[in-house]
């Protein structure tokens, strides 16, 4: 059996973005008929929500979108991560600078910013603090759109 290729989301608390973007792009894959294809996960860079749900408002943008998604707690990214995915991706610039302290670089330039506008890495902003779901959510649509069919699937 091939490998499959394997995608790790991850941001600062695993609650927000990163599981966002694992439920967004697992409903691509499913859409895509590449199950078989793909293995997504997320994680988080700091310990501050570790073993806690998806954020509500993260839930509710979901929900209201249509996307399936399962009961998941918050997990700290490990240092054995970086060896067991083939594509690592942060959410802004502050989780790529704490991915790389935690892997101690990234020699296979697996890490990478999720987001690119014209061939531009851009940061997905954190609702957290901007309380805006709706277009985190965009922004996380667009780029695993963008990442999916860098693979080649037609989404
Ligand atoms: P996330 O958002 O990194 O997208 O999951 C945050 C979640 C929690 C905190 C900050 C950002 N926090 O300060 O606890």
């Amino acid at each position: 059996m091939k490998r499959k290729i394997s995608i790790l989301f991850v941001c600062l608390g695993n609650i927000c973005r990163s599981p966002m973007a694992e439920f967004v792009m697992k409903d691509l894959v499913r859409r895509a008929g590449a199950e078989e294809r793909f293995f997504i996960a997320s994680a988080a860079t700091s310990t501050w929500e570790i073993g806690n749900p998806i954020h509500e408002g993260s839930q509710r943008v979901m929900r209201e979108m249509g996307i399936p998604f399962e009961d998941h707690r918050a997990t700290l990214l490990r240092r054995e991560d970086y060896e067991a995915y083939d594509l690592i991706l942060g959410m802004d610039r502050e989780n790529l600078r704490d991915m790389l302290r935690i892997f101690g670089g990234d020699p296979e330039g697996k890490v990478q910013l999720l987001l690119s506008v014209d061939g531009e890495a851009r940061e997905i902003a954190d609702p957290w603090y901007t309380g805006d779901f709706k277009t985190t959510w965009r922004d996380i649509t667009l780029a695993c759109r963008s990442r999916l069919a860098d693979f080649g699937e037609k989404v």
